[in-house]
């Protein structure tokens, strides 16, 4: 498992107009190994900024990432990140799909019985020679996590994975992540917009504020799993974290109200 420490991170863009713009600003904070935590914000606050620099696929302007004690300088092959977009190649089906990564990677031990065991978890084996084309929403989902998961990664970043869908396919698949979570012990950071999920899936829920990106609340979950969402506890944590969520965007002040 993979402990992770965030410190003093900022990150600038390049605008249309050259000059550079701060989306993250003094960004801190830490993962415990084997931690669940969610990372909750309103669209554009930086989200997803934040899981491309955990994984190593963009570097902050200043501060660092440390993984294990180690500076992260590269994309590490334990951290796996599950976009928000899907990524699944249109021309491989949904088993050759599964394994592309560990392919590039030529981490090939096992991969048939790997591929199998992930296709069995992710109820997907009637569709291993599907296309995404074929595919619904809901199951090109359960192949971004099976592919997101194959290669054992010790720490998995989540990106919105199941905004698109609806509210049943979403339960399950939350549920079904938890138990591999579970199971195969690994450091979750997951993020979302959504607080009831937040709520479902994490040990801690950090909130970001807007314009530029940085923590501005944290809250420690001390419910039991699996988290029921009419329970009194759960609707006392939601009704908390609807406050931050308001107090930290005032524009959603009033929406709360109505
Ligand atoms: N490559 C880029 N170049 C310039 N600006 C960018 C780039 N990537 C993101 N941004 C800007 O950085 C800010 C944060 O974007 P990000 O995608 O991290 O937000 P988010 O919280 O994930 O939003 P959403 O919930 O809508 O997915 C936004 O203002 C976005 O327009
Ligand atoms: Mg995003």
């Amino acid at each position: 498992m993979i402990d992770i420490e965030v410190r003093n991170l900022d990150c600038a863009f390049i605008q249309n107009n050259g000059t550079p713009i701060n989306v993250i600003q003094d960004l801190s904070f830490n993962v415990r190994k084997g931690e669940f935590i969610v990372i909750l914000g309103e669209s554009g606050c930086g989200k997803s900024t934040i899981l491309q620099l955990l994984s190593g696929l963009i570097f902050p302007t200043a501060g660092e990432i440390i993984v294990n004690g180690h500076p992260l300088t590269r994309p590490d092959p334990a951290i796996s990140l599950l976009f928000q977009g899907s990524t699944l190649l249109p021309w491989l089906n949904v088993s050759d799909n599964i394994q592309f990564g560990c392919r590039i990677r030529k981490d090939l031990r096992d991969l048939p019985d790997r591929v199998d065991r992930y296709l069995r978890m992710m109820k997907l084996e009637q569709y291993r020679s599907f296309y995404p084309q074929e595919l619904s929403v809901g199951l090109s989902k359960r192949v971004d996590l099976a592919r997101a998961l194959i290669g054992n990664p010790k720490a998995l970043l989540l990106d919105e994975p199941f905004a698109p869908l609806d509210y049943y396919t979403k339960k399950r698949l939350l549920h079904e992540l938890l138990s591999i979570w579970n199971e195969v012990q690994m450091t979750c950071v997951y993020v979302t917009h959504d607080i009831e999920e937040a709520l479902q899936l994490g040990q801690r829920i950090l909130i970001m504020n807007n314009d530029p990106g940085s923590i501005a609340f944290q809250m420690e979950v001390p419910l039991p799993y699996p988290r029921i969402i009419t329970d009194q506890d759960f609707i006392r944590l939601k009704k908390e974290l609807l406050d931050e969520f308001s107090l930290i965007s005032n524009s959603l002040t009033s929406i709360n109200n109505e």
